[in-house]
């Protein structure tokens, strides 16, 4: 008998993302899961639990709802004050979001903003925004920083993911986006000394990534190639925001440099594709940005053929995307790109854990994987994205317990 301290049964359809030959959801019908001290110990069957698993702890029936991984969200920026609201109502307008990137609007105005903030009101924001990651069924995130922009606030934002990994029941990835954009009023070349011998030795200990944005209004490709390749002999693992707004040699330097991720990627062309497939790099597509910045759709096709995987993110920030809905993304990358609901689900589960380092533990459900997962009022697990806007989570188990909304 396994041994477990926390069950759940009479999924619908439980899916595993554990592919087989016919079923790339690893689907198990009439489902069920153990858990004990917060990993999976069993998968299978309902009728097969009593006589596998001595259960001494929660039970939780899913009543025949469908029940999958805990969605990964592999680019959040959580940690910022303030709102950009209308800035969204001028785009909507027809106003772009390059050019609201000048003076103290855009980026620099959340920088002053966040500076601004105490560091306890930056952690009940982040709060906050970690419930409703929850609440939308993502168990895991990747959460950058990137709105401090000078060591003192840049430690301030690392410090508050820190206490927020401690407080909270989502999983925190922590990534050092000081090369989000050379901070309002500071001198380029300084500000680049300051990241590379200051900011980047010191913050070692407290972020796993590090992320620059590669192209205008941000870091140019020799900038960025100095950066990221200083932040990699410093034993950091690497992201890039790249061709987000325009071409350019983020998704190269990207490559080169075997980065985690490549992010956006709008306007990477065929051969940048097909380097970072050959790099292992993990293609991480931000829908609900693209949406409200009105840009093209990424080339989905090259992607596919390429075999480079497509990971989805919300990329939760106050500029492009004030969502911490998954699910929405999801949808707006079947509705507005043509991904297929199976890729977009792969794309919030197994992808988004490749692209954080966490295949086999997040994103997936087998005996040694987190105990994290959602229980959805949906048909199947690829119906997800078909409910437009609707939050279908019926519960969120995380570490193998239920979480509950305060
Ligand atoms: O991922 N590309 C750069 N960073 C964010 C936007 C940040 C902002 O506008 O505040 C993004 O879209
Ligand atoms: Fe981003």
């Amino acid at each position: 008998m396994i041994r477990a301290d926390f069950a759940l049964r009479h999924a619908g359809q439980l899916a595993t993302m554990m592919a087989g030959t016919d079923d790339a959801l690893g689907r198990i019908r009439d489902g069920a899961l153990a858990a004990r001290a917060g990993r999976v110990v069993w998968v299978g069957q309902d009728r097969e639990l009593e006589s596998q698993v001595r259960l001494d702890g929660d039970l939780l029936d899913a009543q025949g709802a469908c029940v999958i991984p805990g969605l990964v969200d592999a680019h959040t920026h959580p940690v910022f004050a303030g709102s950009r609201a209308d800035e969204f109502a001028e785009r909507v307008s027809g106003a772009r979001y390059q050019a609201q990137q000048s003076g103290e609007r855009g980026i620099a105005r959340t920088v002053r903003l966040t500076r601004a903030a105490e560091a306890s009101t930056l952690l009940e924001l982040a709060e906050a925004r970690a419930n409703r990651f929850l609440a939308n069924g993502t168990t895991t995130i990747e959460a950058k920083t990137g709105y401090g922009l000078d060591l003192d606030n840049e430690a301030k934002s690392l410090d508050v993911l820190r206490k927020l990994a401690e407080r909270t029941r989502l999983r925190v990835m922590p990534t050092f986006l000081g090369a989000h954009v050379v901070p309002p009023g500071a001198e380029r070349q300084a500000y680049l000394r300051s990241l590379i011998d200051e900011m980047l030795p010191a913050f070692t200990p407290w972020a796993v990534f590090c992320d620059a944005w590669c192209e205008a209004p941000a870091f140019t490709a020799a900038e960025t190639r100095a950066l990221l390749g200083r932040a990699k002999a410093l034993g950091y693992l690497l992201r890039v925001h790249a061709a987000q707004l325009g071409p350019g040699d983020g998704p190269d330097i990207a490559a080169e440099l075997g980065a985690s991720s490549a992010d956006h990627l709008e306007f990477a062309t065929p051969a940048q594709i097909t380097a970072l497939a050959k790099a292992g790099t993990v293609a991480v597509l931000c829908p609900s940005a693209n949406f409200t910045t009105h840009g093209p759709r990424p080339p989905i096709e090259a992607m596919r053929d390429a075999g480079l995987p497509m990971a989805i993110a919300s990329d939760l920030n106050p500029g492009t995307s004030n969502s911490e809905s998954l699910p929405m993304a999801m949808s707006l990358a079947c509705v507005e790109w043509g991904m297929t609901p199976l890729e977009a689900l792969c794309g919030a589960t197994l992808h988004a854990a490749r692209s954080l380092k966490l295949d086999g533990l997040a994103g997936c459900l087998r005996p040694g994987s987190f105990a994290d997962c959602v229980v959805l009022d949906v048909e199947a697990p690829e119906a997800i994205p078909y409910y437009v806007g609707v939050n279908r989570v019926i519960q969120t188990v995380a570490g193998g317990a239920v979480w509950e909304p305060l």
